[in-house]
């Protein structure tokens, strides 16, 4: 397969070049719109727009220049119909299933999601009679038969927060269709510049774009992205419940995507360097990554996938209370909750964005006590692999 068979949307150009309609101004870079709502030329106008038989801005929790742009780009990057943007992931992982699932619906998820998605599904949801049943990424073939009369929706991340574990999305797209199911796939730890899921078939793609897609660890952001049917659904309910994007944040965001495909080869490089690193290290048990050799669905990663991504994820010799003195023990290296930044950040899944689940719940998709993760930054590789070579060091005295 050509590399650019992977994709049907990534454009870099559109990236950087769709912007919304200049004003008088000439402004060259795009302003911020900063309204909460929109003048009506006159009444009929007003009218009409409400009625939804004119196209164009009322008011800032429906649509705004702003977001607009950012989700334009998005569209064309993803490959995709139409899209809402929100204020946070989350809220595009809530919104993506809320509006298009009732009470009695069940979804068939894939186990290994992110911490809160695992609490809309275990708690949230279960309050207004929606119901899933978790599968493994690693066991497709235990899918279909836990596909229900009543199954609305598939949910999926790949690659998996944080255990970096991989699904087919060509086989699940025609696995969805098949039983007319919507496939909606959080592609938060791809990006659209690594993998376009409706490429294979997905339905609904899901961002948070706090991560890659701000890339410098600015602002909250999400988006639900999909085929123009659905996200009619989708904005209806976003319009009367209200998690909207602030325009400032679309701002920032939409610059972002400028910077995308840069930024992404930087960090997928350096990530592939750390990952030989530590494979290679006597201190290191463990370590996974999406192009490693060693990573079990190495093969499906390079199929759906251009680079591996910017996560790698590993254990030192010693479990928890070594993984703690190492996380102590990092100069440069910021331990945080976040990831796809531009500063490289380590993460202790267990007693952070995965402390919710049950030690058993953790256990089931590979967070064992010792794993730490690491967001690749676009630091000079030599200095994130020096910190990172002196806090093992250091924890191991
Ligand atoms: C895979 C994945 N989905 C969703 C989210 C939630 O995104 P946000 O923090 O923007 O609400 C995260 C956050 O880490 C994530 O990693």
């Amino acid at each position: 397969m050509k590399s650019e068979d992977k994709f049907i949307g990534y454009s870099e150009t559109d990236a950087i070049r769709i912007q919304a309609e200049r004003s008088d101004f000439r402004e060259h870079s795009v302003p911020l719109y900063l309204t909460s709502s929109f003048v009506f030329d006159d009444a009929e106008q007003a009218r009409a727009l409400f009625a939804d038989e004119a196209q164009g801005n009322i008011y800032t929790r429906f649509s705004n220049p702003n977001t607009s742009e950012f989700i334009q780009k998005l569209c064309l990057l993803e490959g995709t119909e139409d899209g809402i943007a929100t204020a946070s992931g989350m809220a595009a992982m809530y919104i993506s299933m809320a509006s298009l699932l009732k009470t009695g619906d069940h979804v068939l998820a894939s186990r290994s999601v992110f911490g809160s998605t695992h609490q809309i599904f275990n708690v949230i949801f279960p309050r207004v009679g929606i119901s899933h049943t978790y599968v493994d990424l690693n066991s497709p073939e235990t899918w279909e038969q836990n596909i229900l009369l009543n199954t609305k929706m598939i949910f999926v991340e790949t690659p998996s927060n944080p255990a970096l574990d991989i699904i087919d999305l060509e086989w699940l797209g025609k696995l969805a269709n098949k039983h007319k199911l919507i496939l909606n796939v959080d592609n938060c730890f791809a990006s659209p510049y690594l993998q376009n899921p409706a490429r294979w078939g997905a339905h609904i793609i899901t961002h948070s774009a706090t991560k890659a897609i701000d890339g410098q660890g600015r602002v909250i952001g999400g988006a639900v992205l999909g085929t123009k049917e659905l996200i009619k659904e989708v904005r209806f309910f976003s319009r009367h419940t209200g998690p909207s994007m602030s325009p400032f944040n679309a701002w920032i965001l939409s610059k972002s995507l400028e910077t995308l495909a840069v930024r992404m080869e930087r960090h997928c490089a350096n990530a592939l360097q750390l990952a030989t690193y530590l494979e290679n290290h006597s201190e290191v048990v463990k370590v996974k990554y999406p192009f490693l050799v060693s990573h079990p669905q190495h093969v499906l990663a390079k199929k759906q996938m251009r680079h591996g991504g910017s996560i790698v994820t590993f254990e030192i010799k010693g479990g928890i209370d070594r993984g703690r003195a190492f996380l102590n023990s990092l100069k440069m290296i910021s331990h945080s909750a976040n990831l796809g930044d531009t500063r490289t950040i380590a993460t202790h899944p267990a007693s952070t964005t995965h402390s919710k689940l049950t030690e058993v719940e953790r256990a089931a998709v590979g967070i064992t006590a010792g794993l730490i993760r690491i967001s690749v930054g676009l630091e000079e590789i030599k200095d994130i692999i020096a910190d990172i070579e002196q806090a093992i060091g250091v924890s191991k005295s």
